[in-house]
């Protein structure tokens, strides 16, 4: 016999499909159409992400839902209704762009919603809480279908939002996932870890995104085992915004050019310099060198030594002279 779906991911399934049906084709869609025309989402995409509108109403998904047969136990259990004190169920997402959030092998288990109206007093996107089958220190936008193209494309690329991972899908990046936010957990780390040892990050170029980015690096390298490549975009830019501002071939140069975590750390280290001053020059190459002996591999060392010397105008041989004392005093 087959094993039977859940209810709670048939409740998202049929969520899924209403939502998506609401938008495409129904008058109390044509506000999310709007915006989602707004920001470029071609019906393609629309499809491909199973994105959909949640109409402004108290009931319309639960009343389609009870009519499917579902019991108020378990719609009570899916996360997608607010209950009253009094036990009465409310739709949760109202007047919102709807994306969908799948599990590893692509079945929906929550939703994240975007704001469209411009009521800035409401949460800009709102998610699904924990339920039974939606864990968000787990849940990783697009996961399923990035699996299948980081074969293709050879990486995973992690993005902070779910609008990046629709932009870069567009521009031609196929294995793109998105964390809720900024946090990456080390649960995703490990999911991540079973895919595809090549991972690229490339969060929102504003200093949140680059902390986050520097955040990332040191976990993944806690992890092990990766090959990690780090994107920074220029003015601030998220790659959403670097997608429409630039275009698809100068966003995957930026991909391409990705950062190894060392070039990507003495970068942000020699910003909180002045290189022009002899002493802070100094501070920055000793702070650089001790970045450098944290590496293992003997040739990674000398290339970035190497590297260093040149930038700065310094002799390779006192830097490797540096390099061999703190490596000493470090093991
Ligand atoms: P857009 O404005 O739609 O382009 O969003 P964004 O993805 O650029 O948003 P931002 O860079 O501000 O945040 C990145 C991610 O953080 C989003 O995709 C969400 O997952 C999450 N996030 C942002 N704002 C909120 C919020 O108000 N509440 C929650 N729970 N998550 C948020
Ligand atoms: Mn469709
Ligand atoms: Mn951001
Ligand atoms: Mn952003
Ligand atoms: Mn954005």
């Amino acid at each position: 016999t087959p094993v039977q779906m859940s209810p709670l991911l048939k409740i998202h399934q049929d969520a899924t499909s209403f939502y998506h049906h609401v938008l495409l084709t129904t008058q109390a869609g044509e506000r999310g159409m709007k915006y989602a025309r707004e920001r470029e989402l071609s019906e393609e995409l629309l499809d491909h992400f199973q994105i959909g509108y949640a109409p402004n109403s108290e009931n319309v998904l639960l009343t389609y839902l009870r009519g499917k047969g579902y019991s108020d136990d378990n719609l009570a259990k899916s996360g997608l209704f607010i209950q009253s004190k009094d036990g009465r169920l409310f739709d949760r997402f109202r007047d919102r762009l709807m994306f969908p959030l799948g599990d590893e092998s692509g079945k929906v288990i929550g939703f994240s919603g975007r704001r469209i109206s411009q009521d800035k007093t409401e949460a800009k996107y709102m998610n699904s809480p924990e339920t039974e089958i939606f864990t968000k220190s787990k849940a990783l936008f697009h996961f399923s279908e990035a699996k299948k193209a980081a074969r293709r494309e050879g990486h995973l690329v992690l993005y902070e939002g779910y609008m990046d991972v629709i932009s870069a899908y567009k521009a031609g990046v196929h294995s793109g996932i998105a964390s809720m936010g900024t946090s990456l957990t080390d649960q995703q780390v490990y999911m991540l870890k079973r895919t595809s040892r090549n991972i690229i990050v490339n969060y929102d170029g504003d200093d949140p995104g680059v902390h986050a980015e520097e955040r990332a690096a040191k976990m993944f390298q806690q992890a092990g085992g990766f090959n990690l490549g780090i994107v920074v975009l220029p003015e601030k830019l998220d790659p959403d915004e670097y997608v429409k501002k630039y275009g698809a071939e100068k966003y995957l140069e930026e991909v391409k050019g990705a950062l190894s975590p060392t070039d990507f750390f003495l970068k942000r280290l020699a910003k909180k310099y002045n290189l022009k001053n002899d002493r802070e020059r100094i501070t920055f190459l000793s702070e650089a060198v001790k970045q450098i002996a944290q590496l293992s591999n003997p040739v990674e060392q000398d290339l970035y030594i190497d590297k260093l010397a040149k930038q700065q105008g310094v002799s390779k041989d006192s830097l490797k002279i540096n390099l061999m004392r703190e490596r000493r005093r470090l093991f």
